[in-house]
């Protein structure tokens, strides 16, 4: 099929890690280990199709509650995919960012410093956009900028009426890049779990029962191909 209509903007729910592991009786981390391979396969292939904006729920505010012997794993793949890439910046056109709350306790304060590295030396990039959602929660985005914008109301920076749905954008993690086009979720579960939930209200979703760690790239083409069938009308009528 001929893609006549390509997603600006990806955002993806890698899901079934876990149940990956568990099919094949091995740890939950070999999942996500899995996981992060899958995920580096479908960034470069993603730049290779031309897709601008590819946004991943990495680590939600809720994955804290996993087992600490899952969290640590998953510390740990953070900090080898960051200093991975670290090293080879210089090489990729990958423009690093990340969206969440950078500023929690939580955070091992390595990754916040190799976080802001990364960001730091790829941000001349012009190749696609990767923008890891760490330690992020939908609900705990808004209630930020609500923060943000009530003091900055408070401060005489903007007034009531200067509230509009573009300024509320604006004061999100995800200021400077347009809402996703297209949002997918892995592993049969059909629902948007805290993701993203101002951004995706007009993005077309794509549902597969595919395990994240099998998302090869002929997965992510069908994705594409059902993408490029949808019609999108933004509330108007054809
Ligand atoms: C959901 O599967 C997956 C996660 C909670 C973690 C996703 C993280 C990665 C793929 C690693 C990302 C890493 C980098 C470096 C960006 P699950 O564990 O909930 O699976 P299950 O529902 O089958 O149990």
């Amino acid at each position: 099929m001929t893609i006549t209509n390509l997603p600006e903007h990806i955002a993806i729910i890698m899901d079934g890690n876990g149940r990956w592991a568990k099919k094949r009786f091995l740890p939950r981390n070999e999942g996500h280990r899995r996981g992060v391979k899958a995920l580096e396969d479908i960034i470069d292939y993603a730049e290779e199709k031309g897709i601008k904006y590819l946004t991943v729920y990495a680590f939600s505010t809720e994955n804290w509650r996993r087992p600490e012997s899952e969290v640590n794993g998953l510390m740990g793949l953070f900090r080898r995919y960051l200093d991975n890439n670290i090293k080879t910046a210089g090489k990729k056109n990958l423009r690093f960012n990340v969206i969440g709350d950078l500023k929690s306790a939580n955070i091992p304060e390595d990754i916040k410093e190799k976080i802001n590295q990364l960001k730091e030396i790829t941000k001349d990039k012009t190749g696609i956009c990767f923008n890891m959602a760490f330690n992020y929660g939908g609900r705990d985005e808004v209630k930020r900028a609500l923060q943000k914008i009530a003091q900055d109301a408070k401060d005489g920076k903007i007034t009531v009426e200067a509230i509009t749905e573009e300024l509320i954008s604006g004061y999100l993690d995800t200021s400077h890049m347009p809402d996703p086009d297209l949002m997918i979720r892995t592993s049969g579960e059909e629902r948007t779990s805290n993701f993203l939930p101002w951004q995706l209200a007009y993005s077309e979703f794509y549902f597969t029962d595919c395990l994240w760690p099998d998302f090869t790239k002929e997965e992510f083409d069908k994705a594409l191909e059902v993408y490029n069938t949808r019609k999108r009308r933004f509330g108007k009528s054809e």
